[in-house]
């Protein structure tokens, strides 16, 4: 059968402003999205941009913008959507576009380095190995199957439409992961520090977006109240401290 697939252009070299091009191919219903973008490429525009490596939901860059919603090509059936209409594929959102499908994504990374995305070494136990039981690693393993892709970024109304600064939801699991990490407990307080700065942790207002697209179904949104709930854990902690001290 032929689909349509309706596909956002965009050159800064040589276009002032984007445009789309309609494109028909020839595709089963079972066939992916990625499959179709491929068809396109080495078919009928081999100019059309777009990234992908591994096809298969592990490495996270070929999320795009489906009929108005982050999702990775390579995971998206064309069944999945009403295939007697043209199909709208379009770059994630927030984004600087790069050319065609392909976005900059500088300013994720900016931010996921920004958190201190690594464990940092203590004097804590140094040279001892660190036992952690299967309950303490469950705390965080939701926020280990991220692969960055950016999809959250770009389906979180935050980012989009009211913060442009906002650390966003991938570098706050990130940090989730390490502040309820039992190896890496001495650094929490710094992390927390990091979460609670402005365009932080409480930017977030739970429109859960980010759970709805992620590719990978991590509980994003709980993962980012459950950090809200640590700070606030931790402040109360302060006040009791300081109210015995006195
Ligand atoms: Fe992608 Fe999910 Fe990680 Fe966000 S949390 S970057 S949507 S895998
Ligand atoms: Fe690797 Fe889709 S191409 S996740």
């Amino acid at each position: 059968m032929n689909v349509s697939l309706k596909v956002y252009r965009f050159n800064p070299e040589t276009d002032k402003e984007p445009h789309y091009d309609v494109f028909a191919v020839e595709a089963e219903p079972n066939d992916r999205i990625l499959d179709c973008l491929n068809k396109i490429r080495w078919q009928q525009d081999s100019t059309l941009s777009f990234r992908m490596s591994c096809a298969h939901g592990i490495c996270g860059s070929d999320g795009l913008t489906i009929n108005s919603q982050s999702a990775l090509a390579c995971q998206k059936l064309v069944k999945d959507y009403d295939f007697t209409k043209e199909i709208l594929i379009e770059p994630l959102k927030y984004f600087r576009v790069v050319k065609d499908l392909m976005i900059d994504l500088n300013s994720f990374f900016e931010r996921i380095k920004s958190i201190t995305p690594q464990a940092v070494q203590t004097t804590v136990n140094l040279g001892k190995e660190r036992i952690q039981s299967i309950r303490e690693r469950s705390r965080f393993d939701d926020a280990l199957k991220c692969i960055l892709c950016g999809c959250c970024y770009s389906a979180c109304p935050v980012m989009t439409e009211q913060d442009q600064e906002f650390i966003g939801p991938a570098a706050i699991l990130r940090e989730q992961r390490y502040i309820f990490d039992s190896r890496t407990e001495d650094d929490t307080k710094e992390r927390l520090q990091i979460m609670k700065k402005s365009h932080g942790v409480w930017g977030c207002k739970s429109y859960y977006m980010c759970t709805v697209v992620c590719p990978k179904k991590i509980k994003v949104t709980e993962a980012i109240l459950k950090t809200k709930k640590k700070i606030i854990q931790e402040q109360q902690s302060k006040i009791q401290q300081q109210a015995g001290e006195n």
